[in-house]
């Protein structure tokens, strides 16, 4: 917990806010060593947010913050395995999964790290036998396709990851089915061939009901077609409640099993990671993890102000509490990134979007933002309108690679990297009444047209944004990107004051999800429900 130094730290961040210069063109000018000052790199990856409007004395105020706020001591916790996740009683220990052989960390005196290997050598084990066509199906063919059935933290990641590694995807075709909506299932069978399909279900606790329901409808698809004997050839499991995959007639040597210090939403680097491995082989899959724990080592050993996910934690506290900004935006520019903002929203938002400090009385300030965001340049032509010129500021992360990977398609690279450029130093640059009214003037407009439009034209500038920038896409980097914005996720969250590991906020619907489903079904009636749900019941009824 914060110690008695937090709110006078706190108070002082957000005095300073007032009295902070907040012309960046003026800061940029005034200032030849701005980008050095505010910018951060380790190895190939870097990290710029010269354009946010910060000063030496802004960095020093929040890491004045982040020590009362006990940063340092919390994350060697989290690294030693104490419990931290208070809420639950467990350990949060997702960076043992990419530790290496040989190492220590215990958990209730226990070294888990061999039971972590043990159960990524079993993975390369069944990933070789299905990538190489050892593992085949009931009727003796070779698996074509991949269907991971699994939802939140046993989705996101493998989704996210799989796309993000085309260029190493070698391996078998790789589906994801997560919403209980029977289309996403339906649509995904479609073009797929029961005798060479093989599926993975994947859930932490076995008794999500989105991802039971579709596990179940694959067993029947499968059954139907090639009878219960081939349920075990094609389906395998991956979850922390052994008991109930053995229930659901899993062959024992096709479970790979994690632990409860691992959240679901950590979980992509141990056997919620099968899809990944199958889909780019067990090497590849090895160097994403390595890549995740030289950020660890980076993380746990830098001084916070020379520490990437401490930067970046200590950039976005300072945009939420001291700034006040809802949101931010990630935007890759990088296509294969295309769903590390949907990754990123549960990351962030189920672990900091909480109301309840450490002690159980309401939280001190504002906690985690909105995280949203696409691939540019697709959001410049979409949403882009709002982050220039709409009444609210909203930080911006973007995030791009030096060098693409199609060599032959350099020309798309180069105008890919100005267009992340551009962007940014528009943002921050904005553009004047005066620029504008010339601009328009030289282009030949006449006067009053220019009087009447010139004030539409305006960018207000001054607007953050963070660039992190590495060399290529490749697993490594993919793993240490990941690990980056997961321990910046936890610096926020130290300095919120909350349990960033817990997530009893999605609870509730879950439950009353259940207590509708037989009104839905007709079983009961809606009127005991609020009106508003019984008329929605009423009108579904009358269109069904
Ligand atoms: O509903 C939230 C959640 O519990 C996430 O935290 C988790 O990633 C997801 O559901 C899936 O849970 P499971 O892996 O247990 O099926």
């Amino acid at each position: 917990m914060a110690d008695s130094s937090f709110p006078a730290a706190l108070a002082a961040l957000k005095k300073h806010r007032a009295e902070v210069p907040k012309d960046m063109r003026a800061a940029f000018a005034n200032d030849p060593g701005r980008f050095e000052k505010f910018s951060l790199s380790d190895g190939d990856l870097l990290l710029d947010w010269s354009k946010c409007a910060v000063t030496e004395t802004t960095m020093g105020l929040l890491a004045q913050a982040a020590e009362a706020a006990g940063v340092e001591q919390r994350r060697d916790a989290m690294f030693a395995g104490e419990k931290i996740n208070v809420t639950e009683n467990r350990a949060v220990l997702h960076t043992a999964l990419r530790q290496p052989r040989g190492a220590t960390v215990l958990v209730d005196g226990h070294n888990v790290v061999p039971d972590v290997h043990a159960v990524l050598d079993a993975m390369e084990r069944f990933s070789d036998a299905v990538r190489s066509g050892q593992a085949r199906g009931a009727t003796g063919k070779a698996i074509t396709d991949v269907v991971n059935i699994g939802i939140g933290g046993s989705d996101l990641g493998p989704v996210m990851a799989t796309l993000a590694l085309a260029p190493w995807h070698d391996g078998p075709r790789a589906h994801y089915v997560s919403n209980i909506d029977g289309a996403h299932m339906h649509d995904t069978l479609k073009g797929l061939d029961p005798q060479t399909t093989l599926f993975i279900v994947a859930s932490k606790t076995f008794t999500t009901v989105e991802t039971m329901t579709n596990a179940q409808t694959a067993k029947r698809w499968i059954v139907a077609e090639l009878g219960e004997g081939a349920v075990a050839s094609h389906f395998a499991a991956v979850s922390t409640a052994l008991d109930l995959v053995a229930k659901f007639g899993i062959a024992e040597d096709r479970v790979f099993g994690f632990w409860d210090w691992v959240g679901g939403r950590y979980s992509l680097w141990g056997a919620i990671g099968l899809p990944i491995m199958i889909a780019v082989g067990a090497g590849n899959f090895r160097d994403f993890l390595a890549g995740a724990h030289e950020m660890d080592e980076h993380f746990l050993t830098a001084p916070l102000l020379r520490n990437l996910p401490a930067v970046l934690g200590l950039v976005g506290y300072w945009h939420r509490v001291a700034c006040g900004y809802p949101a931010r935006a990630v935007i890759p520019y990088d296509q294969r990134l295309s769903r590390f903002p949907a990754y990123l929203q549960q990351l962030d938002m189920e672990s900091n979007g909480k109301h309840v400090a450490l002690d159980g009385n309401a939280v001190a300030t504002p906690t985690g933002p909105l995280v949203w965001g696409e691939p540019g340049t697709n959001g410049q032509h979409a949403f882009f309108q709002l982050l220039h010129q709409g009444t609210d500021v909203i930080p911006i992360e973007f995030l791009a690679a030096a060098v693409g990977h199609e060599p032959e398609l350099k020309h798309h690279h180069d105008l890919l990297l100005s267009n992340v450029l551009a962007q940014s130093a528009a943002l921050m640059k904005g553009r004047t009444l005066d620029e504008a009214k010339a601009q328009m003037l030289a282009k030949g407009m006449k006067p009053a047209d220019v009087e009447a439009i010139a004030p539409h034209r305006v960018f207000a500038g001054n607007r953050p944004s963070v660039t992190v920038l590495y060399r290529s896409l490749d697993p490594r980097t993919l793993g240490r990107l990941i690990a980056l914005y997961e321990h910046r996720v936890f610096v926020e969250g130290a300095m919120f004051d909350i349990n960033s590991f817990d997530q009893w906020g999605v609870e509730l619907g879950k439950e009353l999800a259940t207590g509708l489903l037989p009104v839905v079904e007709g079983k009961e009636d809606a009127a005991m429900h609020d009106a508003s749900t019984a008329g929605l019941v009423q009108h579904i009824k009358r269109l069904s």
